[in-house]
């Protein structure tokens, strides 16, 4: 069975208000028959989005380690494909850095079963809300972290997310200026300190669409970073940051630049990680608790 590719919004039909029709049901529902006939899924898909609890590998010296799928700025053909479930089936959890289709993340949230979590790019409006325009819609199932500070239940990785660019035009929904993304970072500081006192450290991974100034960004106005994200590195010093916008097709150049104690990685168009953290003590293998966690119901610590 070959799995159909992404549609731009002018291809569906139009409903009768004059609306289109969304794919995503239709994507969910040929996962679900790709998935039944590959053995993976049984019964008729309703609990397609029932997530399995994830228990981090432990590595020592109370260190725990994560599979990730990073995502950002394209639809690959290599991810959004049924074989998805083979190349990619151990993978702890999925991030998101920005504009891709509200269905590409739900597809890799249904066939992975896996928590998404995600921060919107600056082309919001056309992707990550699925271009129906006047119509803003996120991924059904999926974790915005925009503006948050967020653990995740299962394995007690504690992340926080950064949304869109550097402001350019009048054009695009998702910019900010320093000063608007400084007040952003200003008002989840309270928890990451309260982190830092509580589990020793802020955070594990920071979330974005757009890099630091001069860190992995370039030169063009619309794509340079942030001199705020610069400080929020020195201030919080998250091991990992990822982020997308910088699109690097040329892959003889690296994707990764240290700053500080931060790994900053640019995941155009994905990247699978190997993330080490320190385990917070909340997981059910390092508690004993061998109970089933709520997937979908992740800790939000702070919220705009
Ligand atoms: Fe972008």
């Amino acid at each position: 069975m070959t799995f159909p590719a992404p549609e731009s919004p002018q291809d569906r039909p139009l409903r009768r208000d004059g609306g289109r029709e969304h794919p995503g049901r239709v994507v969910t529902a040929q996962l679900a028959e790709t998935a039944r006939t590959r053995g993976i899924l049984e019964g008729d898909g309703g609990d397609l989005r029932r997530r399995r609890v994830v228990t981090p590998a432990p590595v020592g010296s109370g260190r725990m380690k994560l599979h990730i799928l990073a995502v950002s700025d394209e639809v690959d053909q290599r991810i959004y494909s049924p074989s998805i479930k083979d190349r990619m089936g151990d993978v702890d959890l999925v991030v998101g850095c920005g504009d891709l289709p509200a269905t590409y993340l739900e597809f890799l949230s249904d066939a992975l079963m896996r928590p998404v979590y995600y921060v919107l790019g600056n082309h919001a409006e056309e992707l990550t809300r699925a271009g129906e325009r006047g119509t803003p819609r996120h991924p059904e199932g999926a974790i915005d972290l925009g503006g948050k500070v967020v653990r995740d239940p299962a394995s007690g990785l504690i992340m926080a997310g950064l949304p869109g660019s550097i402001r350019y035009s009048d054009t695009e929904p998702v910019q900010y200026t320093e000063w608007q993304m400084q007040l952003l970072i200003l008002r989840m500081a309270p928890r990451l300190l309260w982190n830092r006192l509580r589990h020793g450290r802020a955070l594990d991974i920071l979330v974005t669409h757009a890099p630091p100034r001069y860190v992995n960004d370039r030169e063009d106005f619309a794509h340079r970073g942030f001199v705020a994200m610069r400080r929020f590195l020195r201030w919080f010093r998250p091991p990992y940051q990822v982020h997308g916008h910088i699109h690097l097709y040329d892959r003889s150049k690296p994707n990764t630049c240290r700053f500080i104690d931060t790994d900053v990685i640019n995941v155009f168009p994905y990247q699978r990680l190997e993330l080490e953290f320190e385990a917070l003590g909340t997981t059910a293998s390092s508690t004993g608790d061998t109970t089933p966690r709520d997937r979908t119901a992740p800790e939000v610590e702070h919220q705009r």
